[in-house]
């Protein structure tokens, strides 16, 4: 939960705005290879159309994704005690397994580079480093907006100036319960990123300072209260094998962020 240690000058500006989606899609399985064809342009938006030098890449949290509750010399977090709250969780899930990052990091940097991503913030988790709780208390900025990334981004710039902004989590779920075929035909989350990075070129075009974006998230993960009844990822994980598939939507971020495409 602890954020990493960034640059001064670098707002962590957490933009919270995970929207909860609530039904299945109403279409037929099938493969995400046999989808690609089918996959909605950006509607002319690419990576050349932000400035030079902006960063694009995916966001997670050490216990949703690292498994290893009790491996790698890491103490107790307090959500290691907290999910342990009996019927506080739905199937009373933990992170302790989840999608085991300790042993697949190679794997996940290699699916991050092959969808043509830069970044990946991943903040650690403080009981990893403080084994004995010694380590200050966490603290998360959570800002809830409830009005529309253009206008969170310009209220940021009126009232606090020319701040160097990052955004450094945007994403959107499905529920937990969607079979493979159904949940690769993510059309509903790539309608929402394409909505989310136009809001966001729009900002950039008029001023605001952001230099970055990171997407919530690369795999489907421990979500918290929801336990892993809810997937962020636009890669799909299969939580028996392990396996990563990506979804429709990480083929169409490698498409966005594809360079030269002139
Ligand atoms: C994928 O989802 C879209 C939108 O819900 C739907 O129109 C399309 O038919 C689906 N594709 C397949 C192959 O099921
Ligand atoms: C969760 O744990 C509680 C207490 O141990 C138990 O009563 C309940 O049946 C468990 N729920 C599930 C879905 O396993
Ligand atoms: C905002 O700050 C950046 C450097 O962080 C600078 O390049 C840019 O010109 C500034 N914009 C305004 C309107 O002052
Ligand atoms: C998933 O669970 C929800 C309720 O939690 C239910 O309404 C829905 O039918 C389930 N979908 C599938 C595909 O099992």
């Amino acid at each position: 939960m602890a954020e990493m240690k960034t640059q001064k000058t670098i707002l962590m500006l957490l933009l919270s705005m995970l929207l909860i989606a609530g039904s299945a899609y109403a279409v037929r399985p099938t493969q995400t290879h046999e989808l690609v064809a089918t996959m909605p342009d950006s509607g002319g938006l690419s990576r050349e159309s932000f400035p030079d030098g902006f960063v694009f890449g995916t966001a997670t949290s050490a216990y949703q994704v690292e498994g290893m509750a009790d491996k790698g010399g890491r103490g107790p977090s307090i959500w290691d005690t907290f999910v342990k709250i009996p019927g506080l969780i739905p199937d009373n899930a933990t992170g302790e397994i989840s999608v085991d990052q300790y042993h697949h990091y190679e794997e996940d940097m290699n699916i991050l580079a092959d969808l043509n991503f830069e970044a990946y913030r991943f903040s650690i988790s403080w009981s990893r480093i403080f084994p004995e709780g010694t380590g200050k208390a966490n603290s998360y900025w959570l800002y809830d907006v409830p009005w529309g990334l253009y206008k969170a981004l310009h209220y940021v710039k009126e009232r606090y100036g020319n701040l160097t902004i990052i955004l450094s989590e945007n994403g959107r779920d499905d529920p937990g319960n969607l079979t493979l075929p159904w949940a690769l035909n993510d059309t509903a989350r790539i309608s929402y990123y394409e909505g989310y990075l136009g809001e966001l070129k729009k900002a950039v075009d008029n001023g605001v300072n952001v230099v970055g974006y990171f997407a919530w998230s690369l795999l489907d993960n421990f979500e918290w209260r929801l336990g892993y009844t809810s997937r962020f990822g636009i890669v799909y994980v299969d939580y028996n094998t392990l396996k990563r598939y990506p979804k429709l939507s990480a083929y169409w971020f490698m498409e966005f962020l594809r360079r030269n495409k002139h």
